[in-house]
């Protein structure tokens, strides 16, 4: 059975991944492998799989992500095999419940890394931008610059299943609405609705956790804040770090 992803229990899952023992974590690393491991560990993933995580996590997100190619759809093919055995076998206990079969089961939980692979890369992305831009090491204050006017998930798409009028635009069956939420109402970056975030609170925790651990270890070059590239996307807005070096803590 699962515990909840309390506040508590997501600093210290995100703690003990940035301190695990011959760490050499690079800001790449922060962004996207580090919230996939403490996602990881919350849902009871032994602690030697998680590196398999990362990458079979990485292989499914790179099939969906523009432009992907065969070889990227076959490697996430094999990832997700890797992903649900993984979690067959952790769930097991767990059985199927009437509201969900366990098959179900197993892809919700995939679902969850998914989710938290591209958006958490974001959010931590574009926070430290923000931290080096304003080069006062005021975590709060990058946070609120990120979800005022960075958002890491810029829009989302609804296909209408019959036909309606949307404000006075009329929208056929089968159309695509896409509905931004990078715009100027900041009550929206993590959704609404039905479909609205459950991750908020998780990711915000872990994103909090891993920029102070950067800010800290000194990771944070004032570099990032001036010439940011962001990696293609047609909804995420996350800064490609991979190029950033860093003059400390980096081990
Ligand atoms: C631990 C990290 C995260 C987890 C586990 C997570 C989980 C999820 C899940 C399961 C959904 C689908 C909800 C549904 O369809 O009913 C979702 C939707 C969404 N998430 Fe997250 N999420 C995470 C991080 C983030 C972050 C950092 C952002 C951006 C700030 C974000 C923004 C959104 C948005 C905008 C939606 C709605 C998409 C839509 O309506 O089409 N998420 N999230």
């Amino acid at each position: 059975m699962l515990e909840p992803m309390t506040p508590d229990r997501t600093a210290d899952a995100t703690r003990t991944v940035l301190h695990r023992p011959g760490n050499a974590l690079t800001l790449h690393d922060l962004q996207f492998a580090v919230p996939v491991m403490t996602v990881g560990m919350l849902l009871g993933v032994p602690e030697e799989t998680l590196g398999d995580l990362v990458c079979w996590t990485s292989a499914f997100v790179r099939a969906a992500a523009p432009g992907a190619s065969r070889a990227d759809a076959d490697a996430a093919n094999e990832a997700v095999r890797e992903l649900a055995r993984l979690f067959g076998d952790r769930l097991a206990s767990g059985g199927s419940t009437p509201e969900l079969s366990e098959e179900d089961r197993i892809a919700n939980t995939i679902g969850l890394l998914f989710q938290t692979h591209d958006a958490t890369a974001g959010l931590v992305g574009n926070a430290l931008v923000a931290l080096a831009r304003h080069g006062d090491g005021d975590i709060e204050r990058a946070f609120a610059d990120v979800l005022r006017a960075d958002a890491p998930v810029q829009n989302t798409r609804r296909w209408a299943v019959s036909d309606i009028t949307l404000g006075d635009q009329p929208v056929r069956t089968g159309e695509l609405v896409i509905a931004v939420l990078g715009g100027s109402a900041d009550d929206c970056r993590f959704g609404s609705g039905l479909h609205q975030c459950p991750g908020e609170r998780v990711a915000m925790t872990i994103a909090h956790e891993i920029v102070r651990f950067a800010r800290d270890s000194g990771l944070v070059p004032d570099e990032i804040g001036r010439a940011v590239r962001y990696q293609p996307s047609g909804n995420a807005r996350i800064p490609d770090l991979r190029n950033v070096t860093t003059t400390e803590g980096m081990r």
